[in-house]
């Protein structure tokens, strides 16, 4: 089982929305057998909380449920997944900080996985942004959670 988790700051609006978007790809490509998706923040700010409902109401007009409940990143969490997700460098940044030797290697960002994102790219935060800001976060995520999948598909043996 590939395990992923992917983690922003609050666990309200990226992270969700990414893990909803791989989650709906998984499905498609029929690969729940072999990939298992998470998501948390770096903040405990929302913890408990359902997805933002401007990124829910996003997701769901292009038929993706969001569905998990926020929760903070916590330094254990590391020995649960094979991939660790940040949306921006400041997420990384933070969870470099509690990266064990092991961990480091886990840590990836979300948008190096889209070839045609630019450089250094961040998810940007949506949070106190107008509601355009949701469609586009909705947009990068799915780009890159398509080549990140691309990505999984050549790095390990999924039938
Ligand atoms: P997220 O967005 O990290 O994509 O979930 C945010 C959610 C909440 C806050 C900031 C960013 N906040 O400041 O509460």
């Amino acid at each position: 089982m590939i395990r992923i988790c992917f983690v922003c700051l609050g666990n309200i609006c990226r992270s969700p929305t990414a893990e909803g978007i791989m989650q709906h790809l998984v499905a498609q490509y029929d690969l729940g057998h072999a990939i298992a998706l998470d998501s948390a923040g770096t903040s405990a700010w929302h913890e408990g909380e359902k997805a933002d409902a401007r990124s829910r109401e996003v997701a769901s007009q292009r038929g993706v449920p969001l569905t998990s409940r926020s929760r903070q990143f916590k330094a254990k969490d590391f020995s649960n997944f094979e991939y660790v997700v940040a949306m921006d460098q400041s997420n990384l940044k933070n969870l470099s900080a509690m990266a064990g030797p092991d961990d480091a290697s886990k840590l990836v960002m979300l948008r190096a996985f889209d070839p045609r994102s630019p450089e250094g790219p961040d998810v940007p935060d949506p949070y106190y942004g107008g509601p355009s800001g949701f469609d586009d976060v909705y947009d990068i995520c799915q780009a890159a959670c398509e080549g990140f999948l691309a990505h999984l598909q050549r790095h390990h043996e999924l039938g």
